[in-house]
């Protein structure tokens, strides 16, 4: 249906120009991620103390904790122009060559999604960063030749949610690579704080250290809830962000005190009632609760596991006691499964 194409990509549209109101600009403006933050500072110093473009620089981690956001933030620090596509939008090795040639020195690439890249992309980017020349082939067959064509002294910066994804060769053409961990509440209370200011809401901290608690240590979904709680409290609550309205807010979108929304609550229960506990194969648990398995392991599994609910053992998934006390299940793990095997 048209109509609904419409609806679907008008939101989604809002819901990028809401990204990008919050999207901090500078590391002053990013609160947490301090090792990572060092380190990006020191490596941008660096370069342009020896003016030199920046080394190319890989980010990790879940989906939502800053990676798109940190990569502008390098850029700017450098005064580099960036240039962002991602893995899958790269389809022949025309499309990237096209990137590369249209790059000038120091500028930075941002490529999104990199453990999406097609392996013959993939070989041609060796050479794009390890030498700064790209060979394309001419036709095919008896008539093939290839060209090289010079690149300026570009910077990459790939992103990606799965650091293993990525194959080792083109890991290793990255001198830097950082992986984002989950925000703890009192990072993302001072987030939502910067946020609240921007969007001129009227909270009390008790009432975003709650949103902050609730957001499975995810800026984005800080900021996401925040926009509910805050049409929440003008329908009901004269507009002010308090502990209460906070709390009743989430509580009607069916997200608990510890922060696990309902994806995670299925993922628990399918563990604890369907598989006794575990271990599962994660294709088991996938059907389970009619999930893919990249979007489980992406951006469930690395939260339960965090907070303590979950274990990857060798046999698969196994539910924690805290799982079971979580569900008033009676026992726990079984000692077999959460013994390391010896052999
Ligand atoms: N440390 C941070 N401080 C403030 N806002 C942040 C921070 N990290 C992420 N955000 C916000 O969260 C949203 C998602 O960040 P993004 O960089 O797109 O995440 P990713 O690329 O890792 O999926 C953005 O709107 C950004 O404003
Ligand atoms: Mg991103």
């Amino acid at each position: 249906m048209p109509e609904e194409r419409f609806i679907t990509s008008e939101l989604a549209a809002r819901e990028e120009s809401f990204d990008a109101t919050l999207r901090p600009q500078c590391f002053e403006d990013f609160p947490g991620q301090e090792a990572v933050k060092e380190r990006l500072g020191i490596m941008v110093q660096a370069a342009q103390k020896r003016s030199d473009p920046l080394p190319h620089l890989l980010l990790s981690g879940p989906p939502g904790l800053g990676k798109t956001t940190l990569a502008h933030i390098v850029a700017n620090a450098c005064g580099a122009a960036i240039k962002a596509t991602s893995g899958p939008v790269i389809e022949k090795p025309g499309d990237l060559a096209g990137l590369l040639t249209g790059l000038e020195e120091g500028d930075v690439l941002f490529i999104d999604e990199i453990h999406r890249l097609s392996m013959t992309i993939e070989e041609y980017l060796y050479s794009a960063m390890e030498d700064f020349v790209i060979d394309i082939m001419l036709e095919q067959g008896a008539g093939a030749r290839s060209i090289r064509l010079d690149l300026a002294k570009f910077s990459l910066i790939g992103a990606t949610t799965r650091q293993g994804k990525l194959s080792s060769p083109l890991r290793s053409r990255f001198p830097m690579s950082c992986r984002l961990d989950y925000y703890n509440s009192a990072d993302l209370t001072t987030i939502l704080q910067r946020s609240v200011g921007i969007l001129d809401v009227d909270a009390e901290e008790a009432g975003l250290s709650e949103i902050a608690r609730r957001s499975r240590g995810t800026p984005r979904i800080a900021n996401n809830l925040v926009r509910w709680v805050r049409d929440f409290a003008q329908v009901k609550a004269e507009g002010r962000i308090t502990e209460e309205v906070a709390d009743a807010a989430l509580k009607m979108l069916d997200i608990d005190v510890d922060g696990l929304d309902e994806m995670d609550n299925r993922i628990l229960e399918a563990v604890l009632h369907k598989f006794g506990g575990g271990p599962v194969g994660l294709k088991n648990l996938a059907v389970a609760v009619s999930e893919e398995t990249e979007t489980i392991e992406d951006v469930y599994e690395p939260f339960l596991i965090q907070e303590g609910y979950l274990m990857r053992t060798p046999q698969g998934r196994v539910a924690t006691q805290k799982a079971y006390e979580r569900f008033g299940i009676e026992g726990g793990p079984k000692a077999d499964t959460v013994q390391p095997s010896l052999f």
